[in-house]
This record gives C-alpha cells, structure tokens and sequence, in this order.
C-alpha cells in the first residue's frame, strides 16, 4: 500500500520528492524508481543491505525482534503443528490447504517422484566424490532437456507441473547423488510413504534389507524442511528472481538458486559448521581459542553458523533448532561430543564484547548440521538437505514475481571508477 508520506530529497538547489512505500507490517521504504529521471542521480547499496527490490506477500522477518512468519503465521506454530508439505502449499499457494486439498497436493507430488530411468547415466557420467550441491543443480538444470513441452513461464499450466515435478523429483535426485557416491544402487522412490521418509528411504535404503525409518528421524527431518522453507530475499531466492526476470524457465532458475545456496556465506554454512566442531574436536582446541580466531582480524575462520544480514537478535528457527536438537539426540539416545562444544561456543560468543557489538547471534546452521550429524546424514548432504527445504519459498517467489504489476528484467545499474577515454595505441600494456 502507497501512503501520501513523501521524501524530500536535495540535490543541487532543488527539492524533489520521493514517494514513501509502506507495507503491512509497517516497514516504510523510499520508492526511487524515478529518481533517475528526475535526478539523474541512481542509489548505491553493495550487497543491496538497504535496498527492496520488490513488494513480497511471502514472508515477513522482523531482524530486530527476531520474528520470522510464513504468510503471516509464525514459524513456531508451522513447526509445531504443521508438515512440510502443507507449509509448501501455504507458500506457493497462499493459504492453507483443506484435508483435501492437501491430499490431492501431496497425491500429485507423489506421481512425480521417479526420474527419467536415463538419469542413471547422468548421474553415472559425474566423478564419485563429486559435490551433491553441483550435482543436484546440474539435475535440476537438466530437466530442461527432458521436458521441453513445460518451458513457457507464461503458461500456469506448464508451471503447475513443473512446480509438482521439482518438489517431488530434487528430494530423488540428492538421494541419486548420494547414492552414486557412495557406489550404493539407486533406489526408487516408494510413493506409499511419506514425503521426508521417502527422501530418507532413498537415501539410506538398499535393496536387500527392509529399511524402516524411525518416526523421531522423520520428524526432525520434516521440522527442519519447514524452518528453512522460505527465508524473503535472501541471495539464494533473489537469485532465482533474477534469473528468473529473463524469463528464462523455472528450472533453469532453481538450478541458479541451488548454486548459489551452496556458498559458505550462505546455505553451504551448515557443512562448515561441523567441519569447525568436528576440526575443534579432533585439534584439540578449546572452543574460546577458536572463538579468538573467528574475531582475529589476520585469521579468516569465522564461527560459522553465527550472524546474519537481517538479524540483529537471535534467529528464531535457530532457537526451535537448539531445542529440536537436544529433543532429538536424547530420544535417539546419542551423546554428542559436537553439540557440547557448539553449545559452549554459543555461551562465549554471547557473552563476548565482539559478538555482541555487532549483534551476531547463532543463525538456522548452528544447529542443524547436528542434528543431520546424529542421523547419519554425511556433511555433504547438509546443503542439498537445506536446497530441498528451501525450494518452495523459490517456487513461491517465482511464481509471485511473475505476478508481479511490476515486473521487469532484473539489471541494476552501477557506478563506474575505471579507466576513463583511453585510446588503443595510447593504452598501457603490461
Ligand atoms: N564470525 C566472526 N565475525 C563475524 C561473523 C562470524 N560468523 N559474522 C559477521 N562477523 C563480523 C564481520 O567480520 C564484520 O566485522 P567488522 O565490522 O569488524 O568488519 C561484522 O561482523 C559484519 O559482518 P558482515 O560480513 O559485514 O555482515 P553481513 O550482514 O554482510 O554478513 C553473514 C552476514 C551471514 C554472511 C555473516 O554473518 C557470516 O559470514 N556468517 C558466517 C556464515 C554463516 O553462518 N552463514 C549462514 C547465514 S544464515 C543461513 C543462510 O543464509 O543460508
């Protein structure tokens, strides 16, 4: 909604005024699409810390306060009582599904399971310690070529299916990933199971023993894919919305998306969390001696799994996470020597000078590589865990940019401060 507040902005002797935006919730940002052609002057933001690039109905995150709500229902009360799927739904779609609508959603996701039987060989070409991450995004790529008929962003038709297919397919093809490298069968999806249970039936199944997933797994697994289902506009999701404002197709856009969640900075957080346990472990640190490094500015290591761009509080899917984990790993009977140090990394960090001046909470990784940790999930898997769980919020910000009265191709501008008129033959060469 756009409220008669306006801006005033001063350059060179005039005034011009800026709209002022508001949205639901309050938060109130000066609207400068014009300001160019009313200025000539553009804005500047490194890493768009200040900058909206769009209106969003999707999720709503107060940093300060350390509130996080999926279409307006809060975090914690999706993660008590909802399911994976259901949240999905309530993404994509915008509210919840009925009894009903929830079967027929979780039915159509189920018929969409299993792969091309050719990505056998795909998967067959990679080397076997080939990361998950670039073997998920190249899946997800490749679907392309294997439905040229659901390629058109403008057709609903087309994108319901392929929405349908990349929820059901990348929780296969991560499992396939696995499986490759560890030189273990694929195994087909069993649709008679459960969204998350079919996942971890592929994953840790064989075909010569029964395998039967313990309830306490799939929960936490199925908790851990709500709290990472949509995060605004993050770098991961602003990716696909970029990609996506070509008009390129939507899994052209996710396999964008899933390559740029795997960065350190970013989704690939949760693996570098337990190789800083694990390294803390094995080395013989003490968790303040690494907690030393990470404030050190001639050491690069940071304590991973800590601070975030938009909270200055603690993140409250870290919080559900902290207690999820210790739910989890005492039912599962697990002492876990990792999940004392990180708890004794958090208590320093929180208390030290460093962490609180700059507002540097633990974020969702803290945590739950922990948890992945005590099921048996190796490390490399953490991230496409994290891809699978985020992926409606990126079907859900597709979809809403493509909606969008506003929408255009992404293309910022810049500042340039290189070389100014330089002729060839007057160019230095070095
Ligand atoms: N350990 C030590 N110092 C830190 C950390 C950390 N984890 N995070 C930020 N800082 C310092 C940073 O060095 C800087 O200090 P100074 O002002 O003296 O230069 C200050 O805090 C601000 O950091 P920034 O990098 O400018 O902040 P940002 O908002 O651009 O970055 C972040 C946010 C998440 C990239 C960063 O906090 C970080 O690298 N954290 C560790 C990686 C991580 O856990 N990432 C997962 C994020 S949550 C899930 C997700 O998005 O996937």
């Amino acid at each position: 909604m756009t409220v008669s507040l306006k801006a005033e902005l001063h350059v060179d002797g005039k005034v011009f005024e800026l709209p002022v935006v508001q949205g639901t919730e309050g938060e109130r940002a000066v609207d400068t699409r014009n300001l160019r052609s009313q200025t000539g002057l553009i804005t500047l933001d490194p890493g768009f810390a200040n900058t909206g690039a769009c209106r969003s109905a999707i999720t709503f995150i107060d940093g300060e306060r350390g509130i996080l709500r999926y279409r307006g229902i809060p975090i914690e009360e999706l993660a008590e009582h909802s399911n994976f799927l259901e949240v999905a739904h309530l993404l994509i779609y915008g509210y919840l599904p009925t009894e009903q609508t929830l079967e027929r959603f979780s039915q159509s996701v189920r018929l969409h399971t299993m792969l091309h039987e050719d990505f056998k060989r795909f998967y067959g070409a990679l080397p076997k310690d080939a990361h998950p991450m670039a073997a998920c995004s190249a899946a997800v790529g490749a679907l392309a070529t294997f439905y040229p008929d659901c390629l058109d962003p403008r057709d609903p038709r087309q994108v319901e299916i392929s929405v349908h297919r990349l929820l059901a397919k990348l929780p296969t093809m991560a499992a396939y990933a696995y499986k490759h490298s560890i030189g273990q069968p694929f195994m087909y999806p069993d649709n008679r199971r459960s969204y998350v249970e079919n996942f971890l039936y592929m994953l840790f199944g064989t075909p010569c023993e029964e395998y039967v997933v313990e309830p306490v797994v799939a929960k936490a697994i199925d908790l851990l894919f709500i709290l990472h289902a949509d995060h605004e506009q993050n770098c991961s999701t602003s990716t696909v919305r970029l990609v996506g404002s070509s008009m390129v197709n939507l899994f052209a856009c996710i396999s964008a998306g899933i390559n740029a969640l795997w960065g350190p900075r970013h989704g690939g957080a949760n693996q570098e969390v337990i190789h800083m346990l694990v390294a803390i472990r094995d080395e013989g640190m003490t968790a303040r001696q690494f907690v030393e490094r990470a404030k050190s500015k001639d050491d690069t290591s940071r304590l991973m799994g800590f601070g975030h761009r938009v909270y200055r509080n603690y993140d409250p899917r870290a919080r559900v996470i902290k207690k999820a984990c210790h739910d989890v790993l005492g039912r599962l009977g697990v002492h876990s020597k990792l999940l004392e140090i990180a708890v004794e990394l958090e208590e320093i960090a929180l208390s030290d000078e460093y962490f609180i001046e700059r507002k540097l909470y633990p974020n969702v990784d803290f945590y739950s590589g922990i948890i992945y940790n005590a099921i048996g999930i190796p490390a490399t898997m953490f991230t496409p865990m994290f891809a699978i769980g985020r992926l409606p919020g990126w079907l859900a910000h597709w979809i809403e940019m493509h909606a969008d009265e506003d929408f255009k191709i992404g293309r910022p501008r810049q500042i340039y401060d290189g070389a100014t008129l330089t002729h060839y033959h007057e160019a230095e060469r070095h």
